[in-house]
């Protein structure tokens, strides 16, 4: 792929190390420049890397009126030999692909949103945060630019790559445990939808279930299938739990569920962590009464940005609480949050091929 540069005069870009002070947060800083390419007439073309800045479109834009955006989240750190390296961002350009089939978003081939990403790296690299635990995130994205307002696949896209330079998620570690509201009411998928994938339509259909569970002074929604019997995702995370036998349990994939690349992770990780990790179908009433009898002792969510969130108990609409063991972050949790992000900093080798 032959990439035009089109950079900030040097004038206006970092020019040394970016050293934050105090923890940078998740996601609100940008770097200086950022990676574009257009889809039409059947082909990508005219791939960029420009100054970060606003898009010129059309206000029929089809992403705008009809939901077709997808996206990914990936991350790259900083290892001890001062060089950036990203994490399994061969599993991200896949899901985008299959993100991409659900919404009718033609593919783009991974190995052009593996060059783009690290194209961008390169020129942004004094972005990145030298900081304990702080990454560059990386936020791959593709939207619907034809300006036409029937309802058919859009026949123009953009793909394009912004990056934040973001602190650690928890800055101490995995130290709170949060609460979930067991939803029956709201539903993040159904059998057919577009569960699966990262549109962007699934993240603002979870806002108003956030809201909810924010009444109930939890902190995200334990999302059930729509037969409200299975248990399915915990806001934007795969949900999972370990029982006292340190089995760790991600509900299966199925179309509802969005393939988290660190639960992927975690199910190839068993070896490292000392126990089996699995996928079953997870029914809510045998969860529950598991907590209750104490076969589980911990649970939790895992994803992009926060790796490892623990949840310490579950609220249902009726006001009834249910806590996992102590109610406190468990040792499982600690541990697989600190062998994964071992593994993304360079502190322990990972498999082959993870890290590049
Ligand atoms: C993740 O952590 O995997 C996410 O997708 C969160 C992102 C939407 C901020």
């Amino acid at each position: 792929m032959d990439i035009k540069y089109n950079l900030k005069p040097v004038s206006e870009r970092r020019t040394q190390a970016f050293i934050p002070e105090g923890n940078l947060g998740f996601g609100s800083l940008r770097t200086d420049h950022m990676f574009m390419m257009d889809y039409s007439e059947g082909e990508w073309r005219d791939p960029r890397i420009v100054p970060y800045g606003p898009f010129e479109m059309a206000p029929g834009a089809m992403s705008l009126h009809y939901g077709q955006s997808i996206f990914e989240g990936a991350k790259a750190f900083m290892h001890e030999d001062g060089e950036i390296y990203t994490f399994r961002l061969d599993k991200n350009a896949e899901r985008m692909n299959r993100s991409a089939d659900i919404v009718c978003i033609p593919n783009l081939p991974e190995e052009m949103q593996l060059a783009a990403i690290n194209a961008l790296i390169d020129v942004d690299r004094l972005w990145f945060p030298q900081q304990d635990g702080a990454c560059l995130y990386i936020r791959p994205f593709i939207f619907a630019t034809e300006d036409r307002l029937s309802v058919s696949p859009s026949q123009k896209y953009t793909f394009c790559v912004i990056m934040s330079p973001s602190g650690a998620y928890y800055a101490t570690g995995v130290n709170n445990a949060i609460r979930l509201l067991i939803s029956k009411k709201f539903h993040r998928a159904v059998a057919g939808g577009t569960g699966a994938s990262k549109a962007a339509g699934n993240y603002a259909a979870s806002l108003r279930a956030g809201k909810a569970a924010a009444e109930y002074g939890a902190a995200q929604v334990l999302y059930l299938d729509a037969s409200n019997t299975q248990i399915e995702e915990v806001g934007a995370m795969n949900h999972f739990h370990v029982l006292k036998d340190g089995t760790v349990i991600i509900p299966s994939f199925t179309d509802t569920i969005l393939q988290s690349i660190t639960s992927k992770s975690i199910l190839e990780l068993g070896h490292l962590l000392g126990c089996e990790v699995r996928q079953e179908t997870v029914m809510l009433d045998k969860f529950i009464a598991d907590i209750e009898s104490g076969e589980i002792i911990e649970a939790g969510g895992f994803g992009t940005a926060a790796v490892v969130s623990a949840v310490g108990s579950y609220i249902f609409e009726d006001g009834r609480i249910v806590t996992v063991g102590d109610g406190k972050v468990g040792p499982f949790t600690q541990r697989i949050y600190k062998l994964y992000t071992d593994l993304q900093k360079g502190n322990s080798p990972a498999p082959e091929g993870w890290v590049k």
